[in-house]
């Protein structure tokens, strides 16, 4: 029996990965509009990274990570996200010494064990964006609309969310008025009952539609934010208002990760099923100080890029493989000699070019150079190679014209270079 990959562990394969690419590259234009720049992370690190910042008493932690002792006995982790592991290189490269604020990217794979479903996988893609040193709320509005920027220039669109959840100093009164009202509360889920006690917040986050009925009327984090968390969160809308990015105010909001405070937003989609967070970040100003770092505030975000190209196809936005430049079809040894230099010679002038090793009838070779949507076909023949002759094909028109061989490989090249280009 074949072997398989692992559930919610998919291969992306040519006719999809042009589309990643498109999602890749436009995300990476826009980052570089913003003046960020590019950091790559491990994929593995200590386990302790993550139970400290996201929270142990997270659905990440609790029940999703991919955890295991290593042959040294340490416990590791293959990452769930990006934001631990990028402050972790940060304090450890001592990146703030460099530049008092810090705008970073990462692209990459990520691993929770959720259940596997249409635009949720165990490994999912995320670009994600952090930026470390400012507590300024143009900052956060800023990296909303550079969210909002990639979303545009994909083709799509989503609505943006936004809530405010307090800092140190105004978390308490909520905590404690959000604990009366879930003692009150009847027939929670275990979860909600046990993650009370613990971590109130988290509980408003649980994904059973019994308990988000009776959650509609908890109180609202937005009624006990400090002048601080008011103003802070008054100004982040202000930008976005400036930048003409449209939102709601969703106080109900409260992600899955314990490291947020103030500003967190999410972009949703209803075109995803049960799956419509496209993209989600915040603020998260203690965290850098409680892995070990200065004391640095930081903002960031990440998007799906499963659900992004999700949304491409199902849209019919998606990206289609690009055909080569040229298909050499040669009929004899001479002239696969000749075809085989051509090639070569031709690659190093930037085309793509392509050609058939199986020993063909004509009539095969033409029919690869269309399915490899060839532009066009050079026809080489022992016989029209000794005339010093070939023929090129418009694959397209299917017009065809003798082509002169020039004696020299580079100058023949250079000219059907200029053809192609
Ligand atoms: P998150 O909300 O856990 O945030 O994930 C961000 C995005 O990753 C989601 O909106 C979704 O598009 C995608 N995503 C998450 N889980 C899956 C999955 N199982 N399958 C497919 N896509 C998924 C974070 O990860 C934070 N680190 C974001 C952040 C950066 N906050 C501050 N900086």
């Amino acid at each position: 029996m074949s072997i398989k990959a692992l559930k919610g562990f998919k291969d992306i394969v040519p006719g999809e990965v042009e589309t990643w690419q498109f999602i890749e590259k436009t995300a990476r234009d826009i980052f570089h509009c913003f003046d960020l720049a590019e950091i790559k992370v491990p994929i593995l690190e200590k386990t302790e990274l993550f139970t400290r910042s996201i929270g142990e008493t997270t659905d990440i932690v609790e029940k999703e990570m991919y955890t295991f002792i290593d042959r040294n006995g340490s416990s590791l982790t293959m990452r769930p996200e990006g934001t631990a592991s990028v402050l972790r290189a940060y304090i450890e490269n001592g990146l703030l010494a460099k530049k008092t604020v810090q705008k970073l990217y990462t692209i990459g794979p990520m691993f929770r064990h959720e259940r596997p479903q249409k635009g949720r996988l165990r490994q999912f893609h995320q670009m994600s964006v952090e930026v470390l040193g400012s507590d300024h709320p143009r900052v956060d509005a800023e990296l909303m609309a550079m969210a909002w920027l990639i979303l545009k220039a994909l083709g799509l669109s989503a609505s943006l969310e936004i809530n405010s959840l307090g800092c140190p100093q105004c978390r308490p009164a909520f905590n404690a008025a959000l604990l009366d009202f879930l003692h009150k509360a009847e027939n929670l889920c275990d979860d909600c009952r046990r993650r009370r006690e613990t971590n109130p917040l988290r509980v408003l986050d649980c994904k059973s539609s019994h308990c988000q009925e009776q959650y509609q009327h908890a109180p609202s984090i937005l009624d006990f934010l400090c002048p601080g968390c008011t103003s802070h969160f008054s100004e982040v809308k202000e930008g976005l208002d400036l930048l003409a990015i449209p939102y709601r105010v969703n106080s109900f909001m409260v992600r899955g990760l314990d490291y947020y405070t103030r500003t967190t937003f999410e972009l949703v989609t209803n075109d995803l099923g049960a799956q419509s967070a496209i993209g989600a970040g915040g603020r998260y100003d203690g965290l850098v100080k409680q892995l070990g770092g200065a004391d640095v505030p930081g903002i960031g975000f990440a998007m799906g890029m499963e659900r992004l190209a999700l949304l491409l196809e199902q849209q019919g936005k998606g990206v289609a493989a690009t055909g080569m430049d040229l298909f050499v079809v040669a009929l004899g040894a001479a002239a696969q000699k000749k075809g085989f230099a051509l090639t070569h010679a031709l690659r190093q002038t930037g085309h793509t070019v392509s050609m058939d090793y199986q020993d063909r009838s004509l009539k095969n070779q033409m029919k690869q150079a269309g399915k490899a949507a060839a532009r066009f076909a050079v026809i080489l023949g022992d016989d029209e190679l000794s005339r010093g002759e070939a023929v090129l094909r418009n694959m397209e028109s299917s017009e065809q014209s003798p082509l002169a061989i020039a004696a020299d490989m580079d100058t023949w090249a250079g000219e059907l270079a200029a053809i192609l280009s």
